[in-house]
């Protein structure tokens, strides 16, 4: 379970105070699939970046399971971002100098969730469930943007996170390729019960979700 209380950005700068979330409360049930919707500008990123405990709300609280995310440590929230979120984003680079199997059991090396062999193995058993089974050895640039989306999505899944973080993953991509890419984090979100909260312009796909968040303006539009 997801859930926001008043949470607020403000960013400060020269021009003055932009109040880019302005107190918004939601629940995202565990396991659901809520969508979020609203113009360029109206808070999406901002809230994403929030919950995802990569930007510090300026008001409010992000509790994610029952975590008060933001009252953690510095430590203790990477630990907690590297276990049990997933992120997907537009431009979720992939480390260039690293091949694909590397990008992918990077953050179970990193969170000590695995030994290096597990790690591997797991990788290279995701990256052949996103069809990238013989680009293992690949590095980034070798491969389609699509591709690089896929391991992406690979990436997010190693430590079996509780919530995979969506900000338009495939707005960038055509549209063959973002039906397939959707239906990866559909069945993930399906199949193993991911709670995922996907940012998107796209409508069709909205309407797919459980639940749709409507922003505008920094606050959910009722
Ligand atoms: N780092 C920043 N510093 C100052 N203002 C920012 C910053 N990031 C975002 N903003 C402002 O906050 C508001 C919300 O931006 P945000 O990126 O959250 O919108 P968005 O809904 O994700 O838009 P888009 O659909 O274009 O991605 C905008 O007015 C934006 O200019
Ligand atoms: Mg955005």
């Amino acid at each position: 379970m997801l859930t926001c209380i008043g949470l607020r950005k403000d960013y400060v700068t020269e021009r003055g105070a932009v109040a880019a979330v302005a107190g918004i409360d939601l629940e995202v049930a565990a396991g659901r699939f809520a969508a979020i919707i609203g113009r360029s500008g109206s808070g999406k990123s901002s809230l994403m970046a929030m919950i995802g405990g990569l930007s510090r709300p300026s008001a409010g609280q992000v509790t994610v399971d029952g975590t008060d995310i933001w009252g953690l440590s510095e430590n203790d929230l990477a630990a907690f971002r590297n276990r049990r979120i997933g992120y997907v984003f537009q431009f979720a680079s992939l480390l260039p100098t690293l091949r694909l199997v590397d990008n992918v059991a990077l953050p179970a090396l990193l969170g000590r969730s695995r030994d290096g062999t597990d790690a591997y193995g797991r990788a290279a058993e995701l990256l052949a469930q996103m069809g990238l089974g013989d680009h293992l050895d690949a590095y980034p640039s070798e491969v389609s943007a699509g591709e690089q989306r896929r391991a992406v999505i690979a990436r997010a899944l190693i430590n079996d996170p509780a919530m995979i973080l969506a900000d338009e993953p495939t707005s960038d991509l055509d549209e063959q390729t973002e039906i397939e890419i959707m239906d990866e984090l559909l069945a993930v979100n399906r199949e193993r019960g991911t709670t995922l909260v996907l940012v998107t312009h796209n409508l069709a796909l909205a309407e797919q979700a459980e639940q749709i968040v409507h922003i505008a303006g920094g606050g959910i539009v009722a």
